[in-house]
């Protein structure tokens, strides 16, 4: 029988060092993209993808993430005695759209130990974990793939072994990534391919490969295993690409290449192409926005 996904772990307690001063007291993670916030372009991908269970990994200062999906009847109220029924009914939609478990990491000890601390939540089932900051909008469009985290729930249910998101990267930017050791280039880009070892953010010259870790992942409960049991690896912190290498000798873990756009709403430029793109595809701020660009 095939194993269910019922639960996501959205890590989302990190410091955002690159997107100060602004993430000094807003959560990055709360960054709008015209007027969607980062974390429910995310929600709403995993919903999409039919998993209703969703686990904050959280931390001081980050209590917007989980108000943002509460009820705000006396907002809606306010909007509805003045006619604005639209804007109260999409409110409401949003007080409605999940139920947000949560725990916190206390310290930010790096990707793996936020994993790890929500294992209490999680327990003895397969799950799959969503980067906070990682969106891959619009995967309603019918050009595109369907959204990266149904992919992969696919993928896990066919090959029975964790499954990791990847995109091929030019080889300057390894260092920015969790990159894949891999034995053979795969001869098809839309089937899971066998990983042997990743490496944390390599220089372009020691890349074992060009596959990026994009931020979506399935895993078997035995990654919380191999988590405890790693070290602090680069930077200092518990590397998720340490517990994800020791899983690739043992249960086996796949890839899955990714189509469509990502962004990286904790990168400055990225953030920003985020936002011309989505505006681009508004039908009312696309025209506006071109005809201003154009007198630059
Ligand atoms: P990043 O490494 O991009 O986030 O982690 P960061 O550490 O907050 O950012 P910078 O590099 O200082 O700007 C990706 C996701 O994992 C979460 C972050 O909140 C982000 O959504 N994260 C990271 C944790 O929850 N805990 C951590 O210890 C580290």
């Amino acid at each position: 029988m095939q194993k269910q996904i019922k639960k996501v772990v959205i890590p989302v307690a990190g410091l955002g060092t690159r997107g100060l001063p602004f993430t000094k007291e807003i959560p990055k993670e709360m960054l709008p993209i015209v007027d969607v916030p980062t974390i429910q372009w995310i929600v709403e991908e995993v919903l999409s993808a039919g998993i209703e269970q969703i686990v904050f990994v959280t931390s001081r200062g980050k209590h917007a993430l989980q108000d943002y999906f509460d009820h705000s009847p006396a907002l809606e109220a306010f909007l509805r005695k003045r006619g604005k029924n639209e804007l109260a009914d999409k409110l409401q939609r949003i007080g409605s759209l999940c139920e947000v478990m949560s725990v916190r990491q206390k310290e930010p000890l790096g990707l793996g130990h936020a994993v790890l601390c929500a294992q209490p939540i999680v327990g003895d089932e397969p799950f799959a974990v969503c980067l906070g900051d990682e969106i891959f909008p619009p995967w309603d469009d019918t050009n595109r793939a369907q959204p990266p985290v149904k992919q992969l729930v696919q993928a896990f249910q066919k090959i029975g072994s964790s499954v990791v998101g990847v995109m091929e990267v030019p080889l300057a930017e390894t260092k920015h990534y969790g990159i894949l050791k891999i034995d053979s280039h795969p001869k098809e880009s839309d089937a899971p391919f066998k990983v042997v070892g990743t490496v944390e953010k390599p220089q372009p010259e020691k890349a074992p490969s060009r596959f990026a870790i994009i931020g979506r992942y399935v895993f078997e409960p035995i990654i919380f295993e191999y988590l405890k049991s790693t070290p602090k690896g680069a930077g200092g912190e518990i590397q998720l690409t340490d517990g994800m290498t020791q899983l690739c000798g043992r249960e086996g873990l796949h890839a899955l290449q990714m189509q469509g756009c990502r962004y990286d709403v904790g990168n400055p430029f990225f953030y920003v192409k985020a936002q011309v793109d989505e505006a681009l595809r508004r039908p009312e701020l696309a025209q506006p926005l071109r005809d201003y660009l154009k007198t630059l």
